[in-house]
């Protein structure tokens, strides 16, 4: 919906310190979020997204210089934090709601923000602004699996990327809403690995974040997708431990043949292409009957998502 000159958004900006050490060594990184008061999805920071920037915050040595892309990042403070801590961030929400891609350029704005490019990205579309992204180090993706008819779209668009930079990784944390959810299948079948993140290794184990009431109440999981590689456990298993407070040091690391791959866009998009090429997969099955036989590996990887989002 939008707005005309004469309902004219009210904005409040959302203040959010994060810190860290203690005395004369601490840091300290204060970030200004715009949200619009509407009941539209994505006009506010979620929960999620206090518990995703307190990651990308802890982990942010680690982050500089890197590319990063934020998809469905709505006011994008997680994008934000990476950006004000030297990386090379992209913000993205759905192409189809301009108001939405406006809300990622109001926090770049009040941010200081002026190379921080903004494109519209729909989950499970391979538009030309998907393929002709550059090559990534991390993708975030905050409260993105919120509705369970979006769940493949996501991982479609999310297996897309990680084709293309296949030691990137898929940082993203989700919101506890019902039992009944699940992603495992959609893991399995787009051959991407998971590990969860105890929030209490980055610090976020708390209902006040960076100075805000967020998460408060909710129940907030964070988890890193990566690759799969052929055959042995995740891809680039030596990264999972990337995420954990404490190795920010280690190289998420670029793969130099990203470029590459981006010229087997076709086949890519034949396989990736459209959530609706769901059925497709299906003929999959011998393939992903033989992941099957991996159940125990798989499992231990896989229930530790929480596979279960509960509310
Ligand atoms: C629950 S909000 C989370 C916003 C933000 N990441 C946060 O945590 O504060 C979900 C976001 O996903 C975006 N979104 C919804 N459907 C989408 C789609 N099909 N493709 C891309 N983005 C989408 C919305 O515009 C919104 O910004």
């Amino acid at each position: 919906m939008a707005h005309s000159e004469a309902e004219t958004p009210k904005i409040v900006h959302k203040v959010f310190t994060f810190e860290e050490g203690k005395k004369r060594r601490r840091e300290t990184l204060s970030v200004s979020i715009p949200e619009v008061l509407d009941p539209q999805y994505g006009m506010y920071v979620w929960p999620c997204a206090a518990v995703l920037a307190q990651y990308v915050w802890t982990n942010r040595k680690q982050l500089k210089d890197k590319t990063v892309l934020e998809i469905g990042a709505g006011v994008s403070l997680p994008g934000v934090v990476a950006a004000l801590c030297g990386a090379k961030v992209i913000l993205s929400d759905n192409a189809q709601t301009p108001m939405c891609l406006e809300n990622c350029r109001r926090s770049c704005d009040a941010n200081g923000l002026g190379g921080v490019a903004v494109v519209g990205l729909t989950w499970g579309e391979v538009s030309p602004d998907l393929v002709l992204l550059p090559a990534l180090d991390v993708i975030l993706g905050s409260d993105v699996f919120y509705d369970p008819q979006e769940f493949e779209s996501v991982i479609v668009t999310i297996a897309f990327l990680l084709r293309k930079n296949p030691r990137a990784q898929f940082w993203t944390t989700y919101q506890e809403r019902s039992a009944d959810w699940s992603i495992e299948v959609l893991l399995h079948r787009w051959k991407l690995s998971c590990v969860e993140v105890e929030l209490e290794t980055f610090d976020a184990d708390k209902a006040e974040l960076a100075g805000s009431s967020l998460p408060g109440k909710h129940s907030i999981q964070m988890m890193i997708i990566t690759r799969k590689t052929d055959g042995v456990g995740p891809a680039g298993a030596q990264d999972q431990e990337v995420g954990r407070a404490g190795a920010q040091d280690q190289e998420v690391g670029r793969a130099g043949a990203q470029d590459q791959e981006v010229g087997r866009a076709g086949a890519q998009d034949q396989e990736v292409g459209h959530a609706g090429a769901q059925d497709q997969e299906v003929e999959r099955a011998g393939a992903q009957d033989q992941e099957v036989e991996r159940a125990g590996a798989q499992d231990q990887e896989v229930g530790l998502i929480g596979t279960r989002m509960e509310t």
